[in-house]
Parts: structure tokens; sequence; C-alpha cells
């Protein structure tokens, strides 16, 4: 039976073009699994969009002098572009600025308020003394109550990783002009997390199967386990489905992980299928695997859930169960950049469109997962970024390719005919299919390094083999055996162009067609609008069901005719690390 696989991958704020760090934590990752899993003939409904909401987006628009709709209108189609050419294989990336999303927002928060997981409170607001608008939490900054760090911000202590509320805050001021905030009550709506705790606390402890660090920080988050306010003093959000609220908005977290499901939602509907959804959110044997950078996991580890199990069995469900708790929250840990923290407005930052600009998306994907920050916070430096794709894809798999597919094609055109395997021919096959189940076991525990590790060791592997036969001689003395040198040549390399084709689908489909193959083994990505009733948005979207790769060994027909061989990757030229370094300090 085929395993139903949701990948939520964590929604990029709208409020600026995304940088390497942000694809390396909740993009590459995301979409190799999600590929993986399609050519192993799972379904997989992978969901994402950008945040369009929240002071993130209000802030950028201040600064850039534009409403927060024209900012994250701007951003939107920018950030959807640059994840298509990454080959972000979204089944739909949407966005929160949509009707569907608000009214599914909505919907939970109606239904939580009934079940008592949502209640109103007066809180004391935070407003700025010099201008008396409401001080967005993030602007608000002070000594953490909880481990004394200098620098907290007045929503999250990036020290201690605790939430926290502004008027927690020791010693608080604006980030803005330093001036003290004044805080006055005012009336909003909150999650009652500690209803959830024990709930949490067990649920979570079952989870052996999260990564470890994962785990352990998420069940250290439940020992602090207040209510959190889940609206604003805000224009800028998902409206309050209630009267008297009109000057207040939904918290941009609280909307925004709602986006999986809505999004869901969404896709179902304009496959016009609207009830498919539920097959990933209902079905109990259905596994959620969600995807983000360390700073998300308390939301999808402690809120999400808590969200989850207080909408219970609320409209949406039918009534049937509760929907999915996620099965797994699969965070990377941080990128840096060349020795420092990515920040734009230092100019410390690389982003996807530039090197896409400049470099194949498959090398950047491949340097994102061999030397990314899977397990431990890893720097990006350029000097690696060549190296990698110089000596391991150009000179391993790139040289391999190369070498079986001139040879082929220049001494036979046609897949030629095997005469009897020897010993090494045999070894060589069955050690490569042999990866299918090692590299694929990887895989569905999202260790992705050591999987494009396994892989790119069998690269190597057949590299060897190709260099001790030296079919290029022996086509001048037996062409019969340097037939079948090549032969197995061609089957390792179309093996591995599925091996590896989660990690680098687009040299994959090459490669594909070189072998003489019609069709797609990992097809395009497409950008579409979808009309609303009263609006209109862009949405990213790809179609599985036409990909015709399978994660099982190669039958390549004898006879198949081949095209002529290019080379699959640039060699990069090592000059080029003066030019990227030149350009960092420039901006
Ligand atoms: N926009 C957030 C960020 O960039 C991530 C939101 S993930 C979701 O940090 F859970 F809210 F979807
Ligand atoms: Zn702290």
């Amino acid at each position: 039976m085929n395993k139903k696989i949701l990948v939520a991958v964590a929604w990029p704020y709208a409020n600026g073009p995304r940088h390497v760090g942000h694809v390396a934590g909740f993009g590459v990752p995301s979409d190799i699994f999600a590929r993986y899993h399609r050519l192993a003939g799972n379904d997989v409904l992978m969901v994402s969009g950008t945040d369009d909401h929240g002071t993130p987006s209000m802030v950028q628009a201040d600064k850039e002098g534009v409403t927060p709709k024209q900012l994250v209108d701007r951003y939107n189609a920018i950030i959807g572009e640059d994840l298509q050419k990454l080959g972000l294989s979204y089944d739909l990336f949407t966005r929160t600025l949509t009707q569907n999303h608000y009214r599914v927002t909505q919907d939970l928060f109606t239904q939580m308020l009934k079940t008592g997981a949502i209640y109103k409170d007066t809180m004391t607001g935070t407003f700025s003394s010099a201008t008396g608008k409401a001080l967005p939490d993030r602007y608000v900054e002070g000594t953490c109550p909880i481990c004394s760090y200098g620098e907290a911000r007045g929503d999250q202590c990036d020290n201690c990783g605790n939430q926290l509320d502004p008027a927690d805050l020791i010693n608080p001021r604006s980030k803005i002009d330093g001036s003290p905030p004044v805080f006055k009550p005012t009336e909003h709506f909150f999650l009652d997390l500690p209803r959830f705790k024990e709930q949490l606390e067990g649920w979570i402890t079952a989870q052996t199967h999260w990564r470890p660090n994962v785990r352990a920080f998420s069940l250290n988050l439940l020992k602090e386990v207040p209510p959190r306010a889940i609206t604003r003093d805000l224009d800028w959000g998902v409206p309050i489905p209630l009267p008297g609220f009109d000057d207040k908005r939904i918290y941009v977290w609280f909307d925004a992980v709602i986006g999986y499901l809505s999004a869901s939602i969404e896709w179902a509907h304009n496959r016009g299928t609207p009830d498919a959804w539920q097959e990933w959110w209902l079905d109990p044997e259905a596994r959620g695997y969600y995807f983000m950078g360390k700073d998300n996991i308390v939301f999808h580890s402690e809120i999400w859930p808590a969200m989850l199990m207080g909408y219970g069995e609320g409209p949406l469900t039918g009534g049937q169960r509760p929907l999915n708790l996620p099965y797994d929250v699969v965070s990377s840990e941080f990128l840096t950049m060349e020795g420092k923290k990515f920040s734009s407005s230092r100019g410390v930052v690389i982003y996807v469109r530039d090197v896409l600009s400049r470099y194949d998306a498959d090398a950047l994907r491949y340097y994102l997962t061999i030397g990314g920050p899977e397990t431990q916070d890893t720097d990006f430096t350029w000097a690696e970024f060549v190296r990698r794709n110089n000596d391991e894809l150009v000179a391993t798999w790139g040289n391999l390719v190369n070498r079986v597919l001139k040879n082929a094609y220049n001494n036979f055109d046609v897949v030629p005919q095997p005469g009897e395997l020897t010993e090494a021919d045999r070894q060589i096959l069955q050690a490569v299919e042999a990866g299918f189940a090692k590299v694929g076991q990887l895989l569905e525990t999202a260790r992705f390094r050591a999987a494009l590790q396994e892989a790119m060791g069998l690269a190597a592997m057949a590299n060897g083999y190709i260099s001790e036969q030296e079919p290029w001689k022996v086509i001048k003395l037996d062409r019969q055996r340097a037939g079948t040198i090549l032969y197995v040549g061609l089957r390792v390399v179309d093996n591995l162009k599925i091996l590896l084709c989660p990690f680098l689908p687009f040299s994959s489909q090459r490669l594909h067609e070189m072998l003489g193959y019609e069709g797609t083994i990992a097809g395009p990505i497409t950008l579409k609008q979808v009309a609303e009733a009263e609006w209109t948005h862009q949405i990213l979207t790809c179609e599985p069901e036409t990909w015709s790769g399978r994660w099982e060994s190669s039958r390549l027909p004898v006879g198949q005719e081949l095209k002529e061989p290019v080379a699959l990757f640039r060699k990069l030229d090592p000059k080029v690390v003066d030019e990227e370094l030149a350009r960092l300090t420039q901006d």
C-alpha cells in the first residue's frame, strides 16, 4: 500500500528575497524527502507558501515606503520564482493572503474558542511612548527573566529559546528609538497552553524517532508553559471573526502554522477533488513531516500540536477523529556565511536568486546537502562551494557519466548488447543496485547528507570500475567485451541517475534524456494564477503523477538509441571565490 506522506515546509516570510541560509534549512531537505517518497511510489503532499502577515512584513514595508500588501505581493512573486528555479517541487506553494486561508484560520479560531482552547482576557499591551502606537513584540528588547540574557526580544529569547511577552522583560526598551515602552491594558485572545502541557509531554516523550536534539529541546520548552496571546494590536493580519475587534488581528504565527492545513485544502480544491486533503490529515496511518530551521521548533512541536489538540474533532474533521499531529519535526541547525551570521542589513548575505543567476541549481543543492547544517551549525564558504563542485560533483559523478556516455555513444550509438558478465561486472552492478535499499533507508530517516555520501560513494566505485576496465583500450582489441563493459557502465549510470535524482533533479533529467529515454523522471514546476471569489494569487505546483521515475533498478533496454552526450556539470574557475568574496563586502 502507498504511504501517505505530508511534507509540510516552513513558510518563508514575504518580507524580502530568501537567502541560502533559508533554503538550506527548510527548502532543499524537504524537497529531497518529497522527491524520494514520490519515486518510491508513495503519495506525497508537499505544501507551503509565503508567510505574508505580521510585523516582519510591516516593518519592511515601512522601510521601503510601501503598504504591507504591496510589499508581500512583490516578495511573494520573487520568492515563488526563486524556489521554482531551485527545483523545490511543491504540490502547492501558496500564500497566507488568500480567502481560503482566512476562512480556515477563522474556522480554527472559532472552534478553539468553543472548546475553550482559546479564551479572552485582558492583558498588558506594549505601546510606544513616542508614537502611542502598538509596539511589535520583536521591537522590544530587554533582559530575559529566565536566563538573564541582556538582548532578549519581546517575543522570544534567542539565548534560552523561551517564548516571552514584552512585559516579562527586565528593563524593556524600544528597538526603534530606545525609549521605554508604555504598558496599557488591552483585550486579547489566548491559547490555553497549560491545558495541553501533560498531553504534549506524553506525546513528545513517545516521539523517539525525532532527532534527539529536537526532542530534548521540545521537552525542555515544556518546563515553562504560560498561556500565549494569539491576537495583536495591529491592522495587518487575519481579522478576528468576532464583533468589536476590528482594530486587532490574529497573531502571525497562529495563522502561519494553520497554513499547512489550509494549503492542503486549497490544493485539493484546485485539483477539483475537494476532500482529497483528508487522506493526509485524517488517516491515522498518514505521516506529516515538518521541515524548518531550529528557531521554528517551538511552533511545530508545541504550539501547532496544542492547536490541533484544541481543535479536536471540529467541523473540518466531520467529527470523525482529530487532525493528525506531526509525525516528525525535522529541524536543521544554523548556516553561517563565511564565518558570520547572515544579515541582509549588514550585507552578509547571498540570495538564492543571485547564486542561481551564476551557478546551476544542482550545484547549490549538492553543496547545501553535503556540507549543510543538517545536524550542526555549519559555515557556507565559496571556497568549499567551488571545491565540492569541482572535486566531487564534476570529478566523480560528472566524470563517470561523461566517460561512459562518450565511449558508448562514439562506438555504438545505442545501448550495446552485453556478452557474458565477469565477476567484476556483476559486483559493480550489485553494489549499485544495493544502493536503493541503503540510500532509501537513510532518506526515510531524514539523513540526507549520509544518503548523498552513500550514493556518491557508489559513483566513485563505478569510476574505479571504468578506470580498471579501460573500455577505450579494449574497444581496439575486443569490440564485444568493450560493449559489455559499456553496457554495465550505462546500467550503473542509469541506476545512479535515480539514486541521485532527489538531490540533483535537473542533471538527472538531462542524463535521462541522454540515455535515450523520453518523458520526465521528475517534471517541471510551474507558476500559475489562481482566482478566488475576490482575489487572485500566484501558486507554484507540479504534477508528480506524470513523473515516470521509479526507485528501482535500471531496466535500460539494449538497443536504445543514445543522444550525443554533453557535460552534466560545469567546472568552476577558482577565481570565482575571490569574485564572490568581493561582492560580499561590497554590498
Ligand atoms: N515565517 C516563519 C519564518 O520565516 C516561518 C513560519 S513556518 C510556519 O521564520 F509554521 F508558520 F508555517
Ligand atoms: Zn533567556
